[in-house]
């Protein structure tokens, strides 16, 4: 018999989501999301490829340029791991296809979002060796980012007034397609990289209780650190709460690629500031920043709950009984009950109330597809 305590409690909260009736559900929005894309023919002309989010009514769709281009297409690929549907197989290979061009983009640290989510989730279920191959050339493009005196990948072109060489907390998340492409090529170049970027980022963009700046800059003449900023958190000095997310789910995973321990420590440091920070609701989901002062009264960020999810589904494979499940179930319990959409509405988008830029004023409270991406991993993980 499952004991059900309240998600208040601290303890443990025995209500699971059923994952098949998740995926029912996720299946029929993306149904309606599809319809959505066919009869969008602005963007269709305009080569605007995979939807991204719904602001003030509107479907936002991208061109393969954006970072999160790649999320749609590996979301079927998910639908597809989970059904075994041909029709699922069928449209994940086409919205998949649309991207391939950006594995020759070296104006971007985001490769590992746009092309190893969709082509590693397709390598991963079908062994198509042009998948592989398109893997490998974006681990040669990405590699081009990297400076050896900084020991870090560059993250954004952009702005070249406010810094020199920014690297972004997120840029953990690339890492994945680095360590992919030497397993499947032979190049230990691309494992030599991310260990190198993965070192240098713990030993510079964590406060002591890692927590962890969004942006650092750094000057590749000495590799010294010039500035710590934020660019979508609250202030230089808060806790951006998709940051925390990136960070524990980049460090996990390096913990997977290389069984350093120093990378397990990290990722459960990081757990444990996501887990025990005083600014979480008690239903898990983060406010956009842990340290924005109008906190209740600010949006949420359900992406930043699907990413933690999922990464904690992982963290507790290697340190199993240290809670880090229970924690992942209530997270994925808050999202499904709660941050879903009804049957048919943001256009066919998975979960809502994400935040994406809000110093920017952009995609605030709104559907996202990372945070659907995240959402259906840590589904399939939770099994
Ligand atoms: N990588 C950008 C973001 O998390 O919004």
């Amino acid at each position: 018999m499952l004991l059900v305590l309240s998600l208040a409690s601290g303890t443990l909260s025995a209500q699971k989501v059923n994952v098949d009736k998740a995926f029912a559900a996720a299946e029929k929005q993306t149904i309606v999301l599809l319809k959505e894309i066919e009869n969008d023919t602005a963007a269709i002309r305009k080569n605007q490829v995979s939807p991204r989010t719904v602001e003030h009514g509107k479907l936002t769709m991208v061109s393969s340029r954006d970072w999160t281009s790649g999320f749609f297409p590996a979301e079927l690929w998910f639908l597809y791991a989970h059904s075994k549907d041909q029709k699922w197989l069928d449209l994940a290979r086409k919205y998949t296809e649309k991207i391939k061009r950006e594995q020759f983009n070296t104006a971007t640290h985001d490769l590992g979002f746009m092309i190893y989510c969709p082509f590693g989730n397709g390598y991963r279920l079908t062994g198509d060796t042009a998948y592989r191959n398109v893997i490998i050339q974006a681990a040669k493009s990405l590699s081009t980012r990297f400076n050896p005196v900084a020991g870090v990948i560059k993250s954004w072109d952009h702005n070249t007034s406010k810094w020199k060489y920014p690297v972004i907390i997120d840029n953990m998340m690339n890492l994945e397609l680095l360590f992919e492409a030497t397993k499947l090529s032979g190049d230990s170049s691309f494992y030599k990289i991310a260990v190198a970027h993965a070192n240098t980022t713990m030993k510079n963009h964590f406060r002591p209780d890692f927590s962890s700046w969004h942006v650092l800059d750094y000057d590749t003449a000495t590799g010294k650190v010039l500035q710590k900023l934020t660019a979508q958190g609250y202030n230089n000095a808060s806790s951006w709460a998709r940051g925390q997310a990136w960070a524990l789910y980049g460090y996990t995973m390096c913990y997977r690629e290389t069984k350093n321990p120093v990378y397990l420590a990290q990722a459960r440091g990081i757990a444990n500031l996501i887990l025990t920070h005083p600014s979480i609701p008690k239903d898990g989901i983060p406010y956009w920043d842990y340290n924005d002062p109008k906190i209740p009264n600010v949006s949420r960020d359900a992406s930043a709950a699907a990413i933690t999810a999922s990464a904690l589904y992982e963290l507790n494979t290697y340190v199993p009984g240290a809670g880090y499940k229970n924690k992942a179930d209530k997270l994925l319990y808050s999202l499904h009950t709660a941050y879903t959409s009804k049957p048919g509405a943001n256009k066919g988008f998975i979960l809502e109330h994400s935040t994406g830029h809000r110093p920017a004023h952009s995609e605030i409270d709104v559907p996202i597809n990372y945070a659907d991406y995240y959402y259906l991993e840590a589904l399939l993980r939770s099994k």
